[in-house]
């Protein structure tokens, strides 16, 4: 009974940014669970990789060339899933960029880069996909969010607007298509060590700060939101929409302060 109720067996899902890091550890842990995965990314070479990386029987992941931030390029990345393999079942809206300066130090180009990936990428790659779902009534998205769509983090503004503005995405899509059977959620991952953030947390003060106030006293690696990934895939998820689950070690639940204990 459980095993039906979180399984992805021979559902089709679509993951961007899957070339590495989290996008990656994702994919991979559909594929091991029997879905058809279809990994994208920017780069050809780098998803022929990644497709060598995930060890599971080679017909089960397909690689797309597809840059989220252009419209067209996205509109073809749908077209040839359903041509190839008729339905896409879920999509994780992974494909992430960040700079990290003060806001004053922003320019124009820094905030179209990180927006368009960010935001407008994960907005056309939901519609072009939601248009399919809906017609198929059913469908379940999953949009990759942060700590920092709920308050900013230092240096990290337009990275930390296009976050809160993906979960607002996250409750207005799962508002409008509820009733057409397809569910939209968020999944915001705490602190995770990727290619993003390794040199960011090489650094001891950072590292110790990360761990002093995160309950678990560690930080996350991609493996740790694939549990909660396939749980927002499946039918265990049903009557769940609209939400932002946190994966993030207790981060959110209180804040850590350097206090003594009375004694
Ligand atoms: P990463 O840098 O290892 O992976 C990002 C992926 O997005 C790469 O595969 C990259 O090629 C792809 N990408 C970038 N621009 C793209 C574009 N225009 N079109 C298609 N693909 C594009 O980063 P990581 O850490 O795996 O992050 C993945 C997602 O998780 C991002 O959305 C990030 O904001 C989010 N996230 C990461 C956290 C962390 O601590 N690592 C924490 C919270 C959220």
């Amino acid at each position: 009974m459980s095993e039906k109720l979180f399984s992805v067996a021979e559902t089709v899902v679509v993951v961007s940014g899957a070339s590495r890091g989290i996008g990656l550890a994702i994919a991979e842990s559909f594929a091991m669970n029997g879905a058809k995965v279809v990994i994208t990314g920017r780069d050809h070479s780098r998803l022929a990789e990644a497709k060598e990386r995930i060890s599971v029987a080679p017909h089960s992941v397909t690689p797309i060339v597809c840059n989220v931030s252009q419209s067209r390029a996205v509109k073809s990345l749908v077209e040839q899933v359903l041509e190839t393999l008729g339905q896409i079942d879920t999509l994780v809206n992974c494909a992430g960029v960040n700079l990290r300066k003060p806001a004053l130090e922003m320019t124009e180009k820094d905030y179209d880069f990180i927006l368009d990936v960010n935001l407008k990428g994960a907005f056309l790659l939901s519609l072009e996909v939601g248009r399919h779902m809906v017609r198929q009534k059913r469908g379940s998205q999953i949009n990759i969010a942060s700590l920092s769509s709920d308050r900013p983090l230092t240096n990290l503004l337009p990275y930390s607007m296009s976050k809160a503005a993906l979960v607002q995405m996250t409750r207005g899509l799962a508002h409008e298509w509820g009733e057409h059977g397809v569910r939209v959620n968020a999944l915001a991952p705490g602190f995770i060590l990727t290619d993003l953030t390794r040199k960011l947390w090489s650094d001891s003060a950072m590292k110790e700060w990360a761990h002093f106030n995160t309950p678990q006293r560690r930080l996350g690696e991609p493996r740790d939101l694939i549990g909660t990934a396939l749980f927002l895939a499946s039918e265990a998820s049903e009557f769940v929409t609209g939400q932002t689950l946190y994966v993030d070690g207790g981060f959110r639940a209180a804040w850590s302060w350097p206090i003594p204990a009375e004694t």
